[in-house]
């Protein structure tokens, strides 16, 4: 079972508080689709609006064409994984996985059989006897994972389920849940604020910021093409290099002049674009110690971020503007160094004072 759901001009008020403003969204059968936003930009809400856990103040709410929004969140057919797992501590995991198919009267060898086939699927057989506090963060984590399974529900909806667990649980997890994605033929919503699980595990992704919608694309539209300042700030990391730029045309594309008189051919459509002031964004991996080759301009290095495979390097022009650069794991360059880096000048962004974003032609270069 599988749900293609239709978010249209949703809008939630709490008192005179706009948390959500017309947001339209459609979300396609089996997709796995994330929801990304800083903290307090209404993911959960939306989440929540979707479950019927909060009412929708404005506009509709669709699964396969016929509307739910008005339907009690018992009769949409939809399971939620919380955060907080959510687990009865009393009863044993797999009266927890049975207790909301037992409440709606399913037959109990029908119960058993889903108990049975998720708790293979989740590997946790062995802890079903088992009550939630005997169990790891991890193991509650599946179990709440394998109480939303056995509804066989049409869409699976999940707020933050990674966030209790420590950093490499995180990681393991986040492949299981990639894993049992393709066992499991559902639609998936995922909320995060996580933009490494965003960016592993969504079909798309839906980054929302201030009430709005800021984008919905795929991890590397997302990544290479983001549509607005806020969107190429809030994913990848390190964050991208804004600097201050003044633009001017060369050959129908954008050159600029870096903070520091440096000027740069970009390979941006100039066509469309005003004077005013623009940031031009480029990611570390974009900027390259010049090694023999010509550079772009120079920079002193303040810090050097050493993460194993490569080596992040804090560099300060001239002006003092700073720019981070990438170079390899056993970089041979110290703090307080001069460098010669080369800017990739075909990897840039321009982002106008409204925010709004400006790339090259060429899709999935960035
Ligand atoms: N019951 C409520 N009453 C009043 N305001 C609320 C209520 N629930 C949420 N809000 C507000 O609505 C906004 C959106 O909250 P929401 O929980 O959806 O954010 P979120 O994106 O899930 O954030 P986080 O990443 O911190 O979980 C916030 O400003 C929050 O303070
Ligand atoms: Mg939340």
């Amino acid at each position: 079972m599988t749900a293609n759901i239709e978010i249209s001009n949703v809008s939630k008020r709490y008192g005179s508080m706009t948390v959500l403003d017309g947001l339209s969204l459609s979300i396609k059968a089996n997709e796995f689709m994330v929801f990304l936003g800083p903290s307090g930009c209404g993911k959960s809400t939306l989440l929540r609006m979707i479950a019927g856990l909060e009412s929708v103040d404005e506009g509709t709410i669709s699964i396969n064409g016929e509307r739910i929004d008005t339907l009690p969140p018992g009769q949409r057919d939809i399971a939620m994984v919380f955060q907080s797992y959510a687990l009865y501590p009393h009863m044993t995991v797999a009266d927890n996985m049975a207790f909301g198919l037992r409440n709606i009267a399913v037959p109990s060898d029908v119960i058993s059989a889903r108990v049975a086939e998720a708790a293979r699927m989740l590997e946790i057989g062995h802890l079903l006897e088992r009550k939630p506090g005997q169990l790891s963060g991890g193991q509650r984590q599946r179990v709440a994972i394998g109480r939303a399974i056995v509804k066989e529900p049409k869409a699976f909806l999940f707020d933050e389920p990674l966030s209790n667990l420590d950093a490499a649980l995180r990681v393991r997890t986040r492949v299981e849940l990639a894993q049992l994605r393709n066992r499991v033929k559902s639609t998936m919503i995922f909320v995060t604020h996580d933009q490494i699980e965003a960016m592993t595990l969504a079909d798309r992704i839906v980054v929302m910021n201030n009430r709005k919608i800021e984008q919905i694309g795929s991890p590397m539209e997302i990544y290479s093409r983001p549509a607005s300042r806020f969107v190429a700030t809030f994913v990848g990391s390190p964050t991208m290099n804004f600097l201050d730029v003044g633009i001017s045309e060369e050959n129908g594309f954008v050159s600029a002049k870096l903070p520091d008189g440096t000027q740069l051919k970009t390979a941006i459509r100039a066509a469309g674009l005003n004077g005013g002031t623009h940031a031009l964004g480029i990611r570390a991996e974009a900027v390259k110690l010049a090694n023999g080759v010509p550079a772009t301009t120079t920079g002193k290095v303040d810090v050097l971020e050493r993460l194993g495979d490569r080596t992040l390097l804090y560099t300060r022009l001239k002006d003092g503007s700073v720019v981070v650069a990438e170079d390899i794991g056993n970089s041979r360059v110290a703090i307080g160094d001069e460098v010669g880096l080369t800017l990739d000048g075909s990897r840039t962004h321009l982002f106008d004072a409204e925010g709004r974003a400006w790339h090259n032609e060429e899709p999935g270069h960035g």
